[in-house]
């Protein structure tokens, strides 16, 4: 494991004059425009390859307009850091409509309440371009629609954002270990994301939306999360001819910091083995919250 390997995720909140903590992710907050820039910078220093951006708006509707608006929380901080980084690090931007929708869903519904797919997609076309145009390098498309990656690769290209890439978060599952990520997003959902997210028990799926995925252009593909899930993680590094990441998500960074709170573990040697696995099974890099502090313990 090496630093440039890890990814940090970090929460941008709009109208915060300070950060606010996350109760349930002891350690991770949500940031203000302000602090945003300072914890990136400290993050880029100890030696993390990059960074993925989270929005948290104070308004939300039912398309999630928030997102595709070039003043909004997540496309100002993207505008933030690219100005304050240029290309020394990788600048990447959560491609969803969850953190900015009323009902908290990925996409938008239809008049039975359900998400359309389709329709969806369209809003992701004018999400991914109002991303790219705020400087982004990289979007992560984390929604799992279907054909999500082929249509926000040709709106990038006809655009003219030829050289900006694609996370696909290829095989996402329906997880229990997304639980504090509500919290850090201040998420409206009611119900769950069963139609859209992959079933835990299921690994054939994972390969196919992988191979779906590479098709339409991905430039990286993705599985999430992490631990639970390292033999998914092999079986895409053995199919995938691009990059392969993992992401450890909320709930896997919130279970270790229980246990190291309560001095039931010891959190660097935790941290790093659980890393190093995700790693030997196959991952090229790795999003984790403790991306920083890692690439420190790393050095
Ligand atoms: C959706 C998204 C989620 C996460 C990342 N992107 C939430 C979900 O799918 O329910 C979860 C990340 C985490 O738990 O750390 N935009």
């Amino acid at each position: 494991m090496r630093p440039r390997q890890l990814i940090l995720p970090m929460f941008v909140a709009e109208g915060l004059d300070e950060p606010r903590p996350i109760a349930s992710m002891p350690g991770v907050v949500q940031h203000s425009r302000d602090s945003l820039r300072k914890a990136a910078l400290a993050a880029v220093q100890a030696g993390v390859g990059g960074l993925m951006l989270f929005g948290v708006p104070s308004t939300r509707d039912a398309i999630g307009s928030a997102g595709t608006d070039p003043d909004g929380v997540l496309n100002v901080a993207v505008r933030d850091l690219r100005a304050e980084f240029g290309d020394d690090t990788v600048i990447m931007a959560d491609t969803c409509l969850d953190e900015f929708t009323d009902h908290g869903h990925c996409g938008v519904l239809d008049d039975e309440g359900r998400v359309d797919n389709d329709a969806t997609l369209r809003r992701y076309a004018e999400l991914a371009l109002a991303q790219a145009e705020a400087g982004a390098h990289l979007l992560g498309p984390s929604g799992m629609m279907d054909g999500q990656v082929g249509v926000i690769r040709q709106a990038l290209d006809d655009a003219g954002y030829i050289d900006v890439g694609i996370l696909a978060y290829s095989a996402k599952y329906a997880s229990a270990f997304y639980g504090p990520f509500r919290e850090a997003v201040d998420s409206q959902l009611k119900g769950d994301r069963k139609t859209y997210q992959q079933d835990p028990a299921n690994v054939r799926e994972a390969l196919r939306e992988i191979e779906l995925d590479l098709a339409e252009g991905a430039d990286m593909v993705m599985v999430k999360p992490a631990l639970s899930y390292l033999d998914v993680i092999t079986a895409a590094a053995e199919v995938s001819n691009v990059p392969v990441a993992a992401y450890q998500v909320s709930g896997e960074y919130a279970m270790v910091e229980a246990a190291v709170a309560q001095g039931w573990l010891e959190r660097e040697r935790t941290v790093l083995e659980i890393l190093t696995s995700i790693r030997r099974a196959g991952a090229d890099m790795v999003l984790t919250y403790w991306a920083a502090d890692a690439a420190a313990w790393l050095d």
